[in-house]
């Protein structure tokens, strides 16, 4: 968060979302002046020797935290991770592929209706359970060429865990991407945006299967994740300062301790507030124990007309971001890599003080 902003001490945003205070500090330390360059780093070239080293280290230290093979490629895109629901299916099927989707959710919801634009397209499970996710198994994703689905639900805040399939994989995974190991070896694809967990809003980083990058899909080359590939992502020009700010941001992690630091801290930040909702019955959460999500914990007041008031206390001390998405409404705290745990105390101490006065 700005360091000149105190009255804000946390944001529980669902994205953009909270940065690390020094990673803000030096990425507005760039703009005013980037000493390689001389001038601000709004105004470096995508081909000049100083990006380059920033892309490099940005590509190094993610490869490092996955322990990615060489057999993968990772292509950093201009932003949002919405456009991938049709790009993969262009760039990695053919027509007459059968592609199975799994249905957790909204943005589950929303790659559907986009491959089924595109492709012949099977969902799974026929009656999905909205708090809980599926057991698919195997048998589930006969006949299938690819599997799509979603990590983490951001709306309703469910997890996914990795589905047993007989295809290859694909997966959003824009709001849990780099919050704890994750074995890649399953997928053909991940893709997930910045916003979240790794950056600022303007970027999108794919992890693809080198022998998935097709030449002939007849797409726009800047749509192509060959051409992207084949040109270090530099085919037309890129949003330079998110990818700075990621570079930061993956050097952040990395430096933090990794995945199994990150993995450790969203382990305890959503320990504390799913505590805090089960033990009590002012407070409630509907999503199956073991689908809770870990980055985005939503939840209602037993008295929905304390949430406006529940929303204005919460900003007095100084915890912004808490409104849940229009289309479900309720509170959600998006608990991402650069929240403290100190920031699900600060919310946990406000949840249970307010509940006292209420
Ligand atoms: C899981 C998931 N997928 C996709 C998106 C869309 O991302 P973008 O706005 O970068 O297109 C979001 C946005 O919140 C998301 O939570």
């Amino acid at each position: 968060m700005s360091t000149e902003d105190a009255s804000a001490r946390y944001n529980y945003a669902p994205g953009p979302a909270q940065l690390p205070t020094e990673v803000v500090a030096e990425a507005a330390q760039a703009v005013r002046s980037f000493p390689p360059h001389g001038r601000s780093i709004l105004e470096l070239s995508h081909r000049s020797t100083d990006f380059n080293a920033i892309s490099e280290q940005a590509e190094g230290d993610l490869r490092t935290l996955l322990a990615l093979p060489d057999d993968y490629a990772v292509l950093f895109l201009n932003g949002g991770a919405r456009v991938h629901y049709a790009l993969w299916v262009q760039n990695l099927s053919t027509p007459g592929d059968r592609l199975g989707l799994v249905d957790s959710g909204f943005w589950s919801r929303q790659a559907i209706a986009e491959a089924r634009k595109l492709r012949d397209v099977r969902v799974l499970p026929e009656s999905p359970d909205p708090a809980d996710y599926a057991d698919l198994s195997p048998a589930d994703t006969d006949g299938l060429d690819f599997l799509h689905y979603v990590s983490n639900e951001t709306l309703t805040g469910l997890s996914m865990p990795t589905p047993q399939a007989a295809c290859p994989l694909v997966c959003d995974r824009t709001s849990d991407f780099l919050s704890g190991p994750s074995d890649i070896r399953p997928y053909v694809l991940c893709y997930a945006g910045s916003q979240k967990n790794f950056g600022t809003a303007g970027l999108t980083v794919l992890v693809i299967r080198r022998d998935c990058l097709r030449e002939e899909t007849g797409l726009a080359p800047g749509l192509s994740y060959a051409v992207q590939a084949r040109t270090g992502c530099l085919y037309h020009t890129p949003p330079i300062y998110a990818w700075y700010v990621s570079a930061l941001m993956l050097r952040w992690i990395r430096d933090q301790g990794g995945l199994e630091e990150m993995e450790r801290r969203a382990q305890a930040r959503a320990d504390l507030v799913y505590s805090c909702i089960d033990a009590s019955s002012f407070y409630a959460n509907p999503i199956a124990p073991r689908a809770r999500s870990r980055m985005n914990v939503c939840f209602t007041l037993a008295d929905p007309e304390l949430e406006i008031p529940f929303l204005q206390q919460a900003e007095t001390a100084g915890l912004i971001g808490l409104r849940g998405h229009k289309v479900i409404g309720g509170m959600r705290a998006s608990l991402y890599n650069a929240m403290p745990v100190a920031g699900a105390e600060a919310l946990v101490e406000f949840m249970r003080d307010f509940e006292r006065k209420a």
